[in-house]
């Protein structure tokens, strides 16, 4: 695992040039998105870029991690729109290179182990974008998730809900209970990680994902077990690493990626 600890500012700008690092080797790549507020400014450099011309996602593909389950279609807070909205309107995707879950299928489990299949089939996911939640969970695998788990549907925690609540309009009633999401396995297939999280709220379950012990009940620990994990946080989100200055060092001087 690599912790990046850097200002909040410059955030955006690491995880993007970790994106366009790939797409220079692997224009085909196959990327993982993240809805939420961390990645934002990873996907308004990315923007830019493609706007000024410098990178192109034409030949890329992308999955996104999880999906309310019951908002109706176009619901301005479904995961499919914002990240339509976030990222995917503002670059230059092919039609129909994006793969979200459907929320509203007839058959959930079937939407779900389909999911999987549909990122195997794209050849699995070259550099997945994760955030944390405050309790810990990746995706929307909340505490107590198998850390085997496949794409399926989950109960929401009540601190989720709440924590989501900012997006919706008509508060924490209006979010939903149920959602389609990513399995803590695969996740755990994608063949770089890179996660990202910012501000004092997130300290905590920072903490618990770099130096806690492995267990369900935070899910992102799992991420010890991958081969190729890098963390980006904030100075805020980093504030109770009891090693942050031994990986600010680290991550300075390296010669190349360590894990
Ligand atoms: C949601 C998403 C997660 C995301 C998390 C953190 O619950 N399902 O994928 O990582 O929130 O969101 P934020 O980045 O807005 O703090």
């Amino acid at each position: 695992m690599e912790v990046v600890i850097a200002p909040t500012e410059s955030i955006g700008e690491i995880v993007a040039d970790d994106v366009a690092t790939l797409l220079e080797a692997k224009p085909h790549a196959v990327i993982g998105l993240a809805t939420g507020s961390s990645p934002l400014r990873a996907y308004d450099s990315l923007a830019d870029r493609v706007e000024r011309g410098e990178l192109s996602f034409a030949e890329a593909r992308a999955f996104t991690l999880d999906e309310y389950v019951g908002l109706p279609a176009g619901h301005p807070c479904s995961y499919r729109s914002v990240i339509h909205r976030e990222f995917v309107a503002r670059v230059d995707f092919a039609d129909g290179a994006v793969t979200t879950p459907d929320g509203n299928a007839a058959d959930l489990d079937a939407e779900a182990e389909s999911f999987d299949w549909r990122i195997a089939a794209a050849g699995g996911v070259d550099l997945q974008i994760l955030g944390i939640g405050t309790h810990g969970h990746i995706a929307f695998n909340e505490p107590g998730s198998s850390l085997a788990s496949d794409t399926r549907v989950k109960m929401l925690t009540e601190q989720t809900r709440r924590d989501n609540a900012r997006f919706f309009s008509d508060g924490m009633d209006a979010v939903p209970q149920l959602c389609l999401t990513q399995g803590i396995a695969t996740i755990m297939r994608a063949r770089h990680i890179l996660l990202v999280a910012t501000g004092e709220g997130k300290a905590d379950a920072v903490r618990a994902l770099v130096e806690g012990g492995v267990s369900a009940f935070r899910p992102a620990s799992i991420l010890q077990h991958h081969p190729r994990v890098t963390v980006v946080v904030d100075p805020q989100a980093a504030s109770r690493l009891v090693y942050a200055e031994y990986y600010s060092n680290a991550s300075e001087r390296r010669p190349s990626y360590q894990t």
